[in-house]
């Protein structure tokens, strides 16, 4: 059995990979994404929907790309085209890859304006503008400032210029020292953060919305939302946990490492829901208020409550360093392939890649000012980016690495990488990953395209 090196360096240990891939996992998707959708199509059914897709789907594709991850040692498109070799198929599987990079940019486009609204309502929380507002001025606040590219421009750049920062420092000397430092505060937060929502929000009404199951309320749309999102939330189809496996210790357990992983990104989205909806409900507002969810109606919650300006300047916090993490790993791939394919260095790489996604970045923000004509399938450019990368590129990447895991790469190769002892959880990873994980999205691909066409 081959064991490759990285040339990128190691996690230092299994617990330092957790904590990566979860800092990838957990960020804008399980704050303001997952509160928002859920509201928007519902709340308790399809909640209990996405916890399916979370288990079916998600968890057997993440061991999956942390297997080929950690056996290819090299970035998500070389590794592709390694292990594909050394199953004695086509080098052509690096297009998966391929298309991971690529979903990374544009992901990675449109998630840094949003991360600069956070930023810049960190400053706007630290300032007190908050401060007694009451829904109508915090929606003209927040309307000012789409309306303003350029202010989004200058955040949306400081969020560049962090996230590069960080990457441009290596495994050790950037990703694993960031994570050091962001996930153990990430999650002294979110526990503040809940226990003033529990104490000073609707708790038991916002608990209801988020758990009350009623099919009825359920649409293929919704279903097709959730799958979308299982995958975005857990950073799949991407490349994103395949790069981070890469890095990871052999001697460490694939199957129980990517159930915590899950677990934290899962819990998180669920303490988020919990902190926010018992604040919306507390104060009257609606929780199907769409993508301003988080921008309109808790800084208005915020700012009626005593203290509340000081806790919402610590969400906002919060929230700013769960993107953070999360966007490290959206460029992680494209970097780690770069420095292999030219030898260069990743300062270089990291300068360089960084004005592709900054450029990238001013397209997505133009979708709120002065690009707010363009269509795309009649959809602004925001809106389609997240669409095209959240519902197609990265179901599809990941049914392909379902595909190229369950079907092409040999049993010797997934269980000398997966090292399952029990027999018995071997067969049900395989089943997931043969034919669960590719039926359902499947499925729900052509089950969507008929109704839209329907
Ligand atoms: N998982 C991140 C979130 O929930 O915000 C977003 C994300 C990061 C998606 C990295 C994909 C990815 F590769």
């Amino acid at each position: 059995m081959k064991d490759r090196q990285n040339i990128h360096g190691s996690w230092a240990n299994r617990w330092i990979f957790i904590l990566a891939a979860t800092g990838s996992a957990v960020g804008l998707g399980n704050i303001w994404k997952f509160p928002y959708i859920a509201g928007e199509n519902g709340g308790g059914a399809f909640v209990l929907v996405y916890l399916l897709f979370i288990l079916a789907v998600g968890v057997p594709i993440m061991m999956a790309e942390v297997l080929v991850g950690r056996r290819g040692r090299q970035s998500p498109i070389n590794s592709m085209r390694e292990v594909a070799i050394e199953a004695n198929h086509s080098p052509k599987w690096a297009l998966v890859g391929w298309m991971g990079a690529l979903a990374g940019f544009l992901i990675f486009s449109f998630y840094s304006v949003v991360a600069g609204w956070v930023l810049a309502y960190i400053a706007g929380m630290g300032n007190g503008d908050f401060i007694g507002m009451d829904g109508d001025a915090a929606g003209k606040a927040f309307n000012d400032l789409l309306a303003d590219p350029q202010a989004l421009l200058i955040w949306h750049s400081v969020f560049v210029v962090l996230v590069m920062t960080v990457v441009m420092g290596g495994v050790n000397k950037g990703l694993e020292r960031a994570t050091r430092i962001m996930m153990p505060a990430l999650f002294v937060l979110l526990l503040v953060l809940l226990g003033y929502s529990m104490t000073t929000g609707a708790f038991g009404q916002g608990f209801d919305f988020l758990f009350h199951f009623d099919p009825s309320e359920l649409s293929w749309d919704a279903v097709l939302v959730a799958l979308g999102h299982s995958f975005f939330t857990l950073s799949l189809g991407m490349g994103a946990i395949m790069a981070y496996g890469s890095y990871m210790p052999k001697k460490a357990s694939i199957g129980s490492t990517v159930l915590t992983i899950a677990a934290l990104d899962t819990v998180v989205a669920l303490i988020a829901g919990l902190a926010i909806f018992p604040i919306v409900f507390a104060n009257g507002m609606d929780p199907g208020a769409g993508p301003g969810l988080m921008f309109i109606s808790l800084p208005v919650a915020f700012g009626q409550m005593p203290g509340g300006h000081i806790f919402g300047f610590l969400f906002f916090v919060l929230v700013g360093l769960a993107a953070w993490s999360s966007a490290i790993s959206l460029m992680e791939p494209a970097v780690a392939w770069m420095v292999e394919r030219f030898g260069l260095g990743r300062m270089p790489v990291c300068i360089g890649l960084g004005i592709v996604v900054w450029l990238l970045g001013i397209a997505a923000l133009s979708s709120f000012n002065f690009g707010s004509e363009v269509a795309l399938f009649g959809m602004n450019i925001f809106d389609f980016l997240d669409f095209i990368t959240a519902n197609v590129m990265l179901p599809l990447g990941g049914l392909f690495v379902a595909c190229f895991a369950g079907w092409i790469l040999n049993k010797r190769i997934t269980k000398d990488e997966l090292a399952i002892t029990n027999p018995t959880l071997y067969l049900a990873w395989s089943v997931a990953i043969r034919y669960i994980a590719p039926i359902a999205v499947a499925a729900i691909f052509v089950l969507n395209l008929i109704e839209k066409l329907g």
